[in-house]
C-alpha cells in the first residue's frame, strides 16, 4: 500500500488500528452474518454500539449528567441553524467572529426570524490572525448565548482562554479541536462538532447540550429540534449508523491511549516540532499572531505565491498529502489531529529544511 502522510483538515486521517478493526469486522459484525452497515438501527446490536459510543464520549470528556449527547447529521453547518433555532427564539444571539466558519455561523443565524444577532467582537480587521478579547461587560446579560469557534480550522487560530460571559451560556463550534484539547464541558451550554476531524467519518455531527437549554420552542420541525433527538436517544430517524460505529471505535482508541489529556500533550509536542522549524527558518513564517496559534491547524507561508506552489507540488510528490492551504488563505496548512503521527511532522520538517536549503529566501 502507498504510504503517505495525510495533512487534510477534514475529512482527516483516522487511526490505522480503527480502520483495521473496521475492516476485520466489515462483512460479519460480531458473528451476526451482517455488516454494521446492514444492521437495523433499532437492533440490539446497533443499540449497544450507539450506547457504548455515548458512554465512551461521556467518559473521555467527563460530560456531566445534566448534558445530553446527540448524534446528528447535517454537518457542523446545520448547527449554524439549529443552535439559534433551538436556543435563541425571540432573543438576542451573540457571536465572536474569528474566521470563515464563525462568519458562516453568523450569517445563518441572521436568516432566522425572531433572532437578533449581535457580533460582540471580530478579528477580521487583521484577516482573522488573532483572537479578539471581550469583557464580561460587553456581553448583554439577556442574550441567549455567546457563540465562539474554539479552533479556527482555516486561519489556524485558537482560544487559549475562554471569554467570560457571566451567566450567558457559551456555545462552541469545536469541530477542529474536540477530543484533541481538554475542555471542561460545564463551561459551555452547548458544544458541537462535525465528526470528520477527530471523531470519525463525515456524515456525523456530535452535539453536547445542557438539558435545561432545550425543548423551549413550541413548534419546531422535528429534524431541527434537539429535544426530539434527546427524547429518542438520537434514533428519531435513521442515524448515520456506520459513522457512529467508527466514532465508537475512535473513542475507544483515544481511551486506550490515555484519554484527552494524553492526546493534548502529544498534539502539543507534534505542533511544537513544526512551530520550532517555522521560528528557526529564514524561508517559512506563520501568518498567525503568536498568542493565538493553533496546535491542530498550522498554516505557514514563504511569502511568495510561486514558491508556495512549488513547495506544495514537491511536497505532494514526496507523499505529503493535502498540505495546500485553504483556497481563501493560500500557502500551506498542516492539520495535525489526534490520529496524525509524530513521524509525519518530523518528515515534513526534514522536507522543509531540504526545500529551504535548495530555494533559500529570507523572511
Ligand atoms: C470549525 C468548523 N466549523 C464548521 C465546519 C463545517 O463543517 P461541515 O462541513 O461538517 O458542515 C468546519 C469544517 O471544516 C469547521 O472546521
Amino acid at each position: 500500500m502507498k504510504e503517505v502522510y495525510n495533512f487534510s483538515a477534514g475529512p482527516a486521517v483516522l487511526p490505522k488500528a480503527v480502520l483495521e478493526q473496521a475492516q476485520s469486522e466489515l462483512v460479519n459484525y460480531q458473528n451476526s452474518g451482517m455488516s454494521v452497515m446492514e444492521l437495523s438501527h433499532r437492533s440490539s446490536l446497533f443499540e449497544t454500539i450507539i450506547q457504548s459510543a455515548e458512554t465512551s464520549l461521556r467518559e473521555l470528556m467527563n460530560i456531566p449528567d445534566n448534558y445530553r449527547v446527540l448524534f446528528l447529521q447535517g454537518g457542523a453547518s446545520l448547527q449554524f441553524t439549529m443552535v439559534p433555532l433551538n436556543l435563541a427564539a425571540g432573543k438576542k444571539a451573540c457571536y465572536i467572529s474569528t474566521g470563515s466558519w464563525s462568519k458562516k455561523a453568523i450569517s445563518e443565524a441572521k436568516k432566522i426570524s425572531g433572532v437578533e444577532v449581535e457580533v460582540l467582537a471580530s478579528s477580521e480587521d487583521k484577516k482573522f490572525t488573532y483572537i479578539p478579547k471581550i469583557d464580561r461587560e460587553d456581553v448583554p446579560q439577556d442574550a441567549a448565548y455567546v457563540h465562539i469557534t474554539t479552533n479556527n480550522t482555516i486561519e489556524g487560530t485558537t482560544y487559549y482562554e475562554l471569554p467570560d460571559t457571566g451567566n450567558v451560556p457559551l456555545v462552541a463550534d469545536m469541530s477542529s479541536n474536540i477530543l484533541s484539547v481538554n475542555y471542561n464541558v460545564a463551561d459551555f451550554g452547548l458544544i458541537y462538532a462535525g465528526a470528520q476531524k477527530n471523531i470519525g467519518p463525515a456524515g456525523l455531527t456530535v452535539v453536547i447540550v445542557r438539558e435545561d437549554l432545550i425543548g423551549k420552542v413550541d413548534v419546531l420541525s422535528s429534524m431541527l429540534d434537539y429535544s426530539v433527538f434527546a427524547k429518542n436517544g438520537s434514533i428519531y430517524n435513521t442515524p448515520p449508523t456506520f459513522a457512529i460505529y467508527i466514532a465508537k471505535l475512535v473513542f475507544d482508541w483515544v481511551k486506550e491511549l490515555g484519554g484527552v489529556s494524553k492526546m493534548e500533550k502529544t498534539n502539543r509536542e507534534k505542533a511544537s516540532i513544526l512551530y520550532d522549524e517555522i521560528a528557526n527558518s529564514h524561508l517559512f513564517s506563520s501568518p498567525v499572531e503568536a498568542s493565538a496559534r493553533s496546535i491542530n491547524n498550522i498554516p505557514f507561508v514563504t511569502g511568495d505565491k510561486e514558491l508556495d506552489a512549488k513547495f506544495n507540488q514537491e511536497a505532494l510528490a514526496q507523499g505529503f498529502e493535502n498540505l495546500k492551504g485553504h483556497r481563501s488563505v493560500g500557502g500551506m496548512r498542516a492539520s495535525l489531529y489526534n490520529a496524525f503521527p509524530k513521524a509525519g511532522v518530523e518528515a515534513l520538517v526534514a522536507f522543509m529544511k531540504k526545500f529551504e536549503a535548495e530555494n533559500g529566501g529570507s523572511k
